[in-house]
């Protein structure tokens, strides 16, 4: 499928003012995109569980008077308070957007958002943010093409969001997304998420994910710039193949239900995301000593008892706790008798699997 089937088609018509709002999951790469080229194209193809709890809410307000002579007018509100951070991300977002949404330049637009999640948490609400608010912007267009397809309304939202942040088209539908052209998945594109349809083992389903704050606050290298650094890097074609190759696996093992391969590929895929970090140049360490201390514990806990837990990361110190349902009780012990030692002021957040974006009544 090729970008033209994003572009408009509703010339002559015009937004009328309104007000829109959804309420999006964030997700968590079970096998990592990092890497890409221009514009947001992913080097690999990546695999994610879509969460349930961390989730990011956004309200979307349309008015047709501009309030400012720039090319966009708009306004960020995160928690109510006017925001600033944010707009330098946002405005980039709308140039990338703009040719296939033009009502981009016509009109204002009020974003409030807020985070399911402590701000503080270390938690990146890129993903939940940008695929929110690609869905508000999605529901404007709909008012100008009543007729689009319900597939190509979420296709879209993905597609739109991709452009904000890559990992946020992982982020519309659930609970289990690819993003990236892959030869096991029918209609994988670089363009937008898929949701796999596969049918899972039946461990997957509701499987948990507990989210120990190690860090908390901003990470002190973005993801955008940690991709950028993997251009020139001496593994990164090897670090492509293997992605590549973790794809096609994972799809077999959770299909299989092997749990023993589903654990050594994800846990895997997490420590060759940091060996890309730290084998950069410059070169940098986003885990911290309590991070290495919690995945000892893991491995060690798995040993001795046979749950069937296992570790992510992102591109942070926070450690992702990831079993099946079954085991939640057993591994919440767990937790808070070894592991809460090791999270700043004893933070975790538990979230599992869910199906992904809602739009809420305005
Ligand atoms: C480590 O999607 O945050 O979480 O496209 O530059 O916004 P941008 O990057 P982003 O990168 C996510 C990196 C990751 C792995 C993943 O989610 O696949």
């Amino acid at each position: 499928m090729l970008e033209n089937v994003f572009l408009p088609n509703y010339e002559g018509k015009e937004l009328s003012d309104q007000t829109f709002s959804w309420s999006v999951p964030s997700n968590i790469a079970l096998v990592k995109y990092w890497g890409k080229r221009a514009v947001q194209i992913p080097e690999n193809a990546s695999v994610s569980f879509t969460l349930s709890n961390c989730k990011t809410i956004t309200s979307l307000h349309y008015n047709s008077n501009k309030l400012t002579d720039s090319k966009f007018s708009f306004d960020i509100f995160v928690d109510d308070v006017w925001n600033k951070s944010f707009r330098a991300k946002i405005e980039s977002f709308f140039e990338k957007a703009v040719p296939f949404l033009p009502f981009l330049t016509d009109g204002h637009f009020e974003i409030r958002t807020a985070n399911t999640f402590p701000h503080s948490s270390g938690i990146a609400s890129s993903a939940s943010g940008m695929a929110a608010l690609a869905l508000c912007l999605m529901s404007c267009e709909k008012t100008c093409c009543p007729d689009l397809s319900e597939e190509l309304f979420f296709k879209k939202a993905s597609f739109l969001a991709r452009l904000g942040s890559g990992s946020a088209c992982r982020s519309i539908e659930g609970p289990l997304v690819a993003w990236g052209k892959h030869k096991d998945i029918p209609g994988s594109s670089d363009l937008f998420g898929t949701t796999l349809k596969a049918s899972v083992c039946e461990t997957f389903t509701n499987y948990q994910d507990t989210i120990l704050i190690v860090e908390e606050g901003q990470k002190q290298v973005s993801s955008t710039l940690g991709h950028n650094l993997m251009h020139g890097h001496p593994f990164a074609q090897k670090r492509f193949e293997q992605a590549e190759h973790n794809v096609s696996d994972l799809l077999k093992v959770m299909i299989q239900g092997d749990m023993d391969q589903f654990i050594r590929i994800v846990e895997s895929e997490a420590l060759s995301l940091h060996a890309m970090m730290m084998t950069s140049n410059p070169a940098y360490v986003l885990m911290q000593p309590h991070t290495l201390s919690i995945i000892k514990a893991i491995w060690d806990f798995r040993k001795t008892t046979e749950v069937p837990l296992c570790f992510t990361l992102d591109a942070g110190a926070n450690v992702h706790l990831l079993y099946p349902y079954e085991f939640k009780n057993e591994v919440l012990n767990f937790i808070e008798a070894e592991l809460v030692v090791y999270c700043q002021n004893g933070r975790y957040i538990c979230d599992a699997t869910g199906v992904g974006a809602q739009q809420l009544k305005v």
